[in-house]
C-alpha cells in the first residue's frame, strides 16, 4: 500500500513537473492522453493568419503542433513551460519551426509570464492549473498578456472525474468549475463555458475574452 502511494506520488510529481528519462515519458504520454482535450482548446482560441498565439504548459507538445497547423506562415507561436525537460523535448521535436522563427519556447510560469503587455492574441493553458496555487495572479498574467480583441482557453478535468484517479490526491488542486470562471471572470475575461463532448465527465473549456475596457 505505501509502495503504491510513493508511486502514485511519483506520477503526480511529474505530471506537474516532468523531469528526466521519467518526464520524457510523461510528455508522450501526455501526447496520446490528452490529444483530443488539446485539440479542442485549441480549435476554441479560433487562432487565423498571422496570430501571436501561446501554449503555456505545454508538456508534450500537442498543443504546440495544432497552433502550428492553425496559423498562417506568417503567424508566430510560443510555448511556455516550466520543465527544462519538455523544453529540451520541444526544442528538439520542433527544432525546423524553432529555427524558421515560428515557434519560440520560453522558460516561464503562469504566474509571471516572458510578455510584455497586449503581445498575443490568443493563449491556450490545459491541465495546467492543478498545480498553480496563485491563481489570481496567474489570471491576471493571462490579461496582461492578451490583446483587448484577443482570447484565452483555459482547460481543466471535470473535478468529479480527476478526484477518481488516484494520483490526484497528492497534491492537485481540483477546483470546482464556478470558481475557475469567478476566477478569470474577476482577472477581466467574460467567460464561456463549454465541455468538449456530451459525454459523462467530459473536460471543461473556458474561453475568456476580455471585458471592453471603455475609452
Ligand atoms: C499535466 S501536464 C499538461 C500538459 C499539456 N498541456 C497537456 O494537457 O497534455 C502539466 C504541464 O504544466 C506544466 N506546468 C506546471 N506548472 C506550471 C506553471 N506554473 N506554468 C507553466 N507550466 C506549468 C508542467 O511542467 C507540465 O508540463
Amino acid at each position: 500500500m505505501a509502495a503504491r502511494s510513493a508511486l502514485m506520488a511519483g506520477i503526480a510529481k511529474q505530471l506537474g513537473h516532468p523531469r528526466g528519462v521519467g518526464g520524457r515519458l510523461v510528455g508522450i504520454a501526455l501526447n496520446r492522453g490528452n490529444r483530443g482535450f488539446v485539440r479542442a482548446a485549441v480549435q476554441a482560441l479560433h487562432a487565423d493568419g498571422d496570430a501571436a498565439v501561446a501554449d503555456v504548459g505545454f508538456g508534450g507538445g500537442v498543443g504546440l503542433k495544432s497552433l502550428l497547423d492553425s496559423v498562417s506562415r506568417a503567424g508566430r507561436v510560443h510555448g511556455v513551460e516550466v520543465s527544462d525537460t519538455m523544453l529540451e523535448q520541444a526544442a528538439k521535436r520542433f527544432r525546423r519551426d524553432v529555427a524558421s522563427g515560428r515557434l519560440a519556447l520560453h522558460s516561464g510560469s503562469l504566474t509571471r509570464l516572458p510578455f510584455a503587455d497586449g503581445v498575443l492574441n490568443g493563449v491556450v493553458t490545459v491541465n495546467t492549473i492543478y498545480f498553480v496555487a496563485e491563481l489570481e495572479q496567474a489570471f491576471a498574467e493571462l490579461a496582461r498578456v492578451t490583446t483587448q480583441s484577443g482570447r484565452v482557453v483555459v482547460g481543466v478535468g471535470d473535478p468529479a472525474t480527476m478526484a477518481k484517479m488516484p494520483f490526484t490526491s497528492h497534491g492537485f488542486r481540483l477546483r470546482p468549475v464556478p470558481e475557475v470562471v469567478d476566477a478569470l471572470e474577476g482577472a477581466g475575461f467574460t467567460v464561456e463555458h463549454r465541455r468538449i463532448s456530451a459525454a459523462d465527465g467530459a473536460p471543461h473549456l473556458l474561453i475568456g475574452t476580455p471585458v471592453p475596457t471603455k475609452a
